[in-house]
């Protein structure tokens, strides 16, 4: 029996199971950056298209190398940014609830997404308030962490809140370089595949940039999450905590050196996949990846 520690977390790297996930991407045939809605995007970046689809279809690859589904949404002319999939919507328990962009150049997005949504046999729900999806929409046990600060906002949180049945836990997000929550946190483990812990957070585990985030929230985080694994500035600014995890395997950006070997401690098996094209617009591994959970 592995022993856990009082977060929950196994001790023993020998028990990170992984657990086979649903992902929907979109293609990047329309992929650029044309307005900066972030610090990192400017109008005058030039993309080279061509890397970015060959690096696009490495992270494919890797997901579905490790045993993960992989669905695309059909790429729209005219939407630069529609590749980053995760804002589009939050999925649990089969449930959809929509995106409302805080950009108006993103808006159209949200139907491009819907008609995805219909297809696969779901009622997408339309937000009334501002709100980007997973971007800053994260389930995690039996809550729902929700970021605010630059584009979803908190009475996103209270209508996501009243959708889902699940506690939004509300985080003030302080640094423009990590405007969306998922640039500064992501789930290592979402507790649902070990059968759960006896706490509010289960066998729940977290990577994150404490400095990402007000003092309050981060000693919500703190308190939550009191064996989560931090990380550097340096591993945020290199898209380190935009990862996608599940459970075992950890797809994330080569340039997080530091977050790497601390994952790879943990017992975690990072898997190096490098969308720098995509960073040029602000994104990396978890914005190009919406997860749909079942
Ligand atoms: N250019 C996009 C924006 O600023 C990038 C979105 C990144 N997505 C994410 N989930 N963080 O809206």
């Amino acid at each position: 029996m592995p022993t856990t520690q009082p977060g929950g977390a196994l001790l023993n790297p020998a028990h990170r199971t992984p657990r086979a996930r649903r992902y929907l991407l979109c293609r990047p045939t329309h992929f650029a950056v044309e307005y900066a809605i972030n610090p990192w995007m400017s109008e005058d970046a030039e993309v080279d298209t061509a890397l970015a689809l060959h690096q696009w279809e490495n992270l494919v690859r890797a997901y579905r190398d490790h045993g993960h589904t992989v669905e695309t949404v059909r790429p729209a002319p005219g939407l630069p940014d529609m590749v980053f999939a995760a804002n589009s919507a939050v999925v649990v328990g089969g449930r959809a609830f929509g995106s409302l962009f805080h950009a108006p150049q993103r808006r159209p997005e949200s139907r491009e997404y819907e008609l995805w949504f219909k297809a696969a046999g779901y009622d997408l729900y339309r937000p009334e308030s501002p709100c980007e999806g997973e971007g800053d929409l994260v389930p995690v046990g039996r809550y729902l962490l929700a970021g605010t600060g630059f584009r979803t906002t908190r009475d996103a949180h209270a209508e996501v809140q009243e959708y889902f049945g699940l506690p939004a836990i509300s985080l003030q997000l302080t640094d423009p370089y990590f405007y969306h929550l998922d640039t500064a946190l992501f789930v290592l483990d979402d507790g649902l595949g070990t059968g759960g812990g006896e706490g509010d957070t289960g066998g729940a585990a977290l990577a994150y940039y404490p400095d990402a985030f007000s003092p309050g929230s981060r000693e919500v985080l703190r308190r939550l999450f009191p064996d989560a694994v931090l990380a550097t500035r340096d591993d945020a600014l290199a898209f380190g905590l935009n990862s996608v995890s599940d459970g075992r395997h950890v797809f994330i950006a080569p340039q997080a050196t530091g977050l790497i070997d601390r994952l790879a401690a943990r017992g975690y098996v990072p898997v190096p996949v490098d969308l720098s094209e995509f960073h040029k617009a602000g994104g990396g591994i978890k914005c190009c990846t919406q997860e749909i959970r079942s």
